[in-house]
């Protein structure tokens, strides 16, 4: 089984359903432009702004990470109240499952899955009572998620499990004693011939033995050794809900299936994972909607990721939605916006639009028309439709559309937009805006432009200005700065202001 094929990695895949990804952090301090629809950087031409935009890369080399961005995050973390254990084996009691606040510690070794296996495991513990700790000398419970894929692998747990040894008989007399575990596929490929080379081992737990985890810990708590090395025909932790181990991690792994059949004649996969099992979908997606939600949160949040969202509805009508395969309605689009909207209020909206797909009638270009009208988005990429060759509309439907119609309905969905946008836009005039500054005007070479927090453009002439960390100092706005404009105007694609000091991205609360 190679990693890719169970795992999912959700960066990739933050969809609320078909519906595209909306896992677009701008970092407002360090956009880095790529793509087609916009570009960065001087033209051969602009001499001058060769050394403003060096300094102006180095400046963003030795800036903040992303990861310094996201740090204090405060996405959300299941924690419960009071502890939700299952019931007791008739040898154990209620209490005796509780996890009583000791700390665990938790190591990860070789693939994806073993990260998405350490998050349900801590999932696990976790609504039993258990406190995670990401310090050793603290730990009261060691666990390694550990790895059997190649001898190397196993080697250097039996080495890291030397140290432990260590760390065990060290530790005073005054804690309660440190308990150590083995997960994953080394439990259950060598089964109790860890228990017995290693007695310094307490609990071993197979891939399809996690929820026993509270369980054996309790059995350890006496003294003895437990192990549950059991391998399952069904269990894929479809109800658990991986908490994600690092508060500053930028990506999640959503795992849709486990174990292998393929039986590759060099792998002991099919033999420490079993058999092969998927999620049932529906987990899957309420899994993902959740990730989602975290996005949306986190982009309402930090003031430093630009509230914009690409969301391409691609037409307003559900019969051409459903010729095109999108896999969404209308109403479910319509529904998605409403949601983010409330999610992130002001959050600035794009799209884009297809006029003329195979067998668009004219009531199916009023319904996108009547799109545009009801989302209002700020901005858009309308497109008439080209028969591409290979896809499925090539070989299975007729672009029957006549090009001049294709076009006309083309130009009224660009007309109904740009006033649209242009409505919308014009909520900002008499506003200030926040804007970090990209450079020169294309147009106007005394003036600078940059983008606002829902990634509009917004102009300004190049002026002095004050500089509100220090007022008596004078400037001129630099790519990569932060100014105060107010605007004066605005149409479908820019706003036009003043500027009226440089700022901080701290000192700047939220304007308008
Ligand atoms: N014809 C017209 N527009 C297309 N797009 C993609 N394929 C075609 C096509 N064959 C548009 C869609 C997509 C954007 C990148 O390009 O709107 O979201």
């Amino acid at each position: 089984m190679h990693p890719l094929q169970c795992v999912l990695q959700a960066q990739r895949c933050l969809r609320w359903g078909p519906l595209t990804s909306v896992s677009w952090l701008l970092l407002r301090t360090c956009r880095a432009h790529s793509g087609v629809r916009s570009s960065a950087g001087p033209s051969p031409e602009r001499r001058q702004e060769d050394g403003v935009w060096k300094d102006f890369s180095s400046r963003l080399a030795t800036g903040p990470t992303f990861q310094h961005f996201l740090r204090s995050a405060s996405v959300p973390q299941e924690k419960p109240s009071t502890p939700d254990v299952e019931d007791p084996p008739p040898y154990l009691t209620v209490d005796d499952l509780l996890g009583r606040q000791r700390k665990v510690y938790l190591e990860t070794y070789g693939c994806q899955m073993n990260v998405n296996d350490t998050e349900i495991a801590w999932s696990i513990l976790q609504k039993s009572g258990y406190l995670r700790t990401s310090n050793l000398q603290e730990a009261d419970v060691v666990l390694l998620v550990t790895c059997s894929i190649r001898e190397k692998a196993e080697q250097t747990i039996w080495n890291r499990l030397h140290q432990l040894k260590s760390l065990k008989s060290k530790r005073l007399r005054s804690r309660v004693p440190l308990r150590i575990g083995i997960l994953g596929c080394m439990a259950e490929r060598l089964k109790e011939e860890i228990l017995n080379r290693e007695k310094t081992v307490d609990i071993l737990a197979g891939p399809d033995a996690y929820r026993d985890l509270p369980r054996l810990l309790a059995v350890a708590e006496s003294g003895q050794q437990a192990a549950n090395v059991l391998l399952s025909m069904d269990e894929t932790y479809a109800d658990v809900l991986p908490v994600q181990m690092s508060p500053s991690a930028t990506s999640a792994f959503v795992s849709i299936m486990r174990g292998c059949d393929n039986m590759c004649s060099y792998c002991i996969v099919p033999f420490t994972r079993g058999r092969e099992r998927s999620r049932p979908v529906a987990s899957i997606l309420e899994e993902v909607r959740k990730l989602s939600e975290q996005v949306l949160q986190l982009i309402h949040e930090r003031d430093n990721i630009c509230k914009q969202i690409h969301l391409p509805a691609q037409s307003g009508s559900s019969r051409v939605l459903e010729a095109m395969r999108r896999g969404y309605s209308r109403e479910a689009y319509v529904e998605l916006i409403h949601h983010i909207r409330e999610s992130i209020p002001g959050v600035s909206l794009s799209s884009d639009f297809i006029a003329g797909f195979c067998g668009e009638t004219e009531e199916d270009h009023l319904q996108t028309v009547s799109l545009l009208q009801e989302v209002q988005y700020n901005m858009g990429f309308l497109f008439a439709y080209s028969m591409r060759q290979k896809t499925r509309a090539y070989h299975r439907l007729k672009d029957d559309i006549p090009e001049e119609v294709k076009l006309r309905r083309l130009e009224e969905l660009i007309t109904v937009f740009r006033e649209e946008a242009t409505k919308a836009n014009k909520t900002f005039v008499g506003c200030t805006q926040l804007v970090l500054v990209e450079g020169l005007s294309k147009r106007s070479a005394t003036d600078l432009y940059g983008r606002n927090d829902g990634n509009l453009k917004v102009i300004f002439p190049d002026v002095a200005m004050e500089d509100v960390t220090n007022p008596e100092l004078r400037v001129q706005a630099q790519p990569g700065d932060y100014v105060l404009v107010k605007i004066t105007s605005a149409s479908s694609q820019t706003l036009k202001g003043h500027v009226l000091c440089r700022t901080t991205l701290k000192d700047s609360a939220a304007y308008c």
